[in-house]
């Protein structure tokens, strides 16, 4: 009897063992998974790793797992790609099945569930989108059109830093009046309007609720309602804030601007195409059915958002270098000095004419890069990378940051070197000619505003190494270029002050 009992347990744990181990063949099967710590449930890995997933936290891991790897925070899926084949994979030859983006709690209600262009997935709406969005801010028909414009902004932030008290002496934090600057480049082009002054209530008004929207949606407070579903109740009040910056800001950016644009046109006895802005054209597809009103104000929205604070966070990286590399900033100076002649001011044209000028760029945007992970990619279906599966709506990021800091693929690339881009490095382009480099992404969802970034960081560094030695404050040897990453952008930690001492007067 015992027996019998003993070998029905063996038989039972015989089957149990052989169903298990097909189950586990058969799963191993469908879902090949890249490699990576090992998940706990419900919460996956994200005790483990922890909420700052920044592309420094992320190399670590790459050193760890491989150039690519998988963590399972709480119920989503994030791949991080670490090599310069990977991301080729990712953008360029899989660039349809990895092309959709990622959205969370918090970016759902910013972009109306991807109702805008920059978050939505890969497919009828993001073409249509961004073709609407071509011709009014990417081709360089605008950059001859607006060049102008951010030449004549440039020339007053000189005009404004000599006027202001004790900026050649005790300094002044600059990143302010660059700020207004960009805000007025962006806005000349969407809007033909600009701002006098960084009082301007306006402008205060919508510095705020772009601040505002940038750090809830950068912040990785709302992580754990994000990740665990279960939890998403206790984010309600986060998410309330959001709800009520997101309705006066898409509130602002239509009575003060899209309304007020309406009015002008409505008043206009014939349409001059030249005198159209951004904001004519998007109206044309609106009233032509193309888009909704909702769609223009989200266009109005990612502006805001793509192309302000980037391209101002990439000048304040270029000069907090320029002040801690006096050697180069004096070599910049020369170049400027020699090609244009001593006090001739840079214009658009002449950034082509300024190898050294493009070298420092292009190193800024290496080092210290404003997207460093890109913007989260996302697969809608079951996908292969690598060798492995990829479950459907993973969040892709390409660690853009570490492919131009890897020391196996750069020369010393922890030291800002411009020469590089000179010699070793002379073919690399920012437009992503090479899978090393990419600080603009490349492919179907590349950054398409870099053609309007390029000119407008030649002529700002330009004019402002012209015009003035950029130095750090007194009693301070360097500026402090301590990094605060978000979901996925990279600035600098403090907005220093710099002493900006006139060459000329
Ligand atoms: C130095 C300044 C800038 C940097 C470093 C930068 C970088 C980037 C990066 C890395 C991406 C994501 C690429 C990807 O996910 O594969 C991106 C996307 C984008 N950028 Fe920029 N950008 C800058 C300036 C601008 C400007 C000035 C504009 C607009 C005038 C702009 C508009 C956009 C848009 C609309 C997208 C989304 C494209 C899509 O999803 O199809 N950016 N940018």
């Amino acid at each position: 009897m015992d027996l019998l009992l003993l070998e029905k347990t063996l038989l039972g744990l015989f089957i149990a063992i052989i169903v298990a181990i097909m189950i586990s063949k058969l799963r191993g099967k469908r879902f090949k998974l890249p490699p990576g710590p090992i998940p706990v449930p419900i919460f996956g890995n994200w005790i483990q790793v922890g909420d700052d997933l920044n592309h420094r936290n992320l190399t670590d891991l790459a050193k760890k797992f491989g150039d690519i790897f998988l963590l399972r925070m709480g119920q989503r899926n994030l791949v991080v790609v670490s090599s310069p084949d990977l991301a080729k994979e990712v953008l360029h030859t899989q660039g349809v099945e990895f092309g959709s983006r990622t959205r969370n709690v918090v970016f759902d209600i910013f972009t109306g569930e991807g109702q805008d262009m920059v978050f939505t997935v890969y497919g009828e709406h993001w073409r249509k989108m961004r073709r609407i969005m071509t011709v009014p801010f990417f081709t360089n028909k605008v950059v001859q059109q607006y060049r102008l414009g951010w030449e004549s902004e440039a020339a007053a932030v000189v005009e404004d830093v000599k006027k202001h008290p004790g900026s050649a002496t005790n300094g002044m934090v600059l990143r302010r009046r660059l700020q207004l600057m960009m805000y007025n480049n962006m806005y000349r082009i969407m809007f033909d309007r600009r701002f006098e002054s960084e009082e301007d209530p306006l402008f205060m008004k919508l510095r705020g609720l772009n601040g505002e929207r940038s750090r809830l949606a950068q912040s990785f407070d709302y992580n754990y309602g994000d990740f665990i579903p279960i939890l998403r109740p206790f984010l309600r009040g986060y998410l309330k804030i959001c709800e009520e910056v997101k309705e006066k800001r898409i509130r602002l950016f239509k009575d003060y601007f899209v309304d007020e644009r309406k009015k002008l046109s409505s008043t206009k006895t014939t349409t001059n195409e030249g005198l159209k802005c951004a904001i004519d054209h998007i109206l044309d597809a609106q009233q032509k059915g193309e888009i909704n009103e909702d769609n223009v104000l989200y266009i109005v929205e990612n502006i805001n958002v793509a192309a302000i604070e980037t391209t101002l966070w990439s000048i304040e990286w270029g000069i907090a270098e320029l002040v801690n590399h006096p050697e180069i900033q004096k070599k910049l100076r020369d170049e400027l000095d020699s090609v244009l002649g001593p006090g001739v001011q840079i214009t658009e044209p002449d950034t082509q004419k300024l190898p050294y000028l493009q070298a420092v760029i292009k190193e800024t945007l290496r080092l210290r890069m404003a997207i460093p992970l890109l913007v989260p990619h996302m697969n809608l279906n079951d996908a292969k990378l690598g060798g492995y599966d990829i479950p459907a709506e993973s969040k892709i990021l390409v660690n853009a940051w570490w492919l131009a800091n890897n020391p196996a693929h750069w020369k010393k690339p922890e030291e800002f070197r411009p020469e590089r881009f000179l010699e070793e490095e002379a073919k690399v382009e920012a437009n992503g000619n090479d899978f090393r480099y990419l600080p603009f992404g490349v492919g179907r969802r590349s950054c398409p505003g870099i053609i309007l970034a390029l000119p407008i960081l030649g002529i700002t560094l330009g004019r402002l190494v012209q015009n003035f030695e950029l130095l750090p404050p007194p009693g301070q040897s360097k500026l402090d270029t301590t990094e605060k990453g978000g979901q996925f952008s990279l600035h600098i930690l403090k907005h220093s002050t710099i002493v900006l001492k006139p060459i000329r007067s």
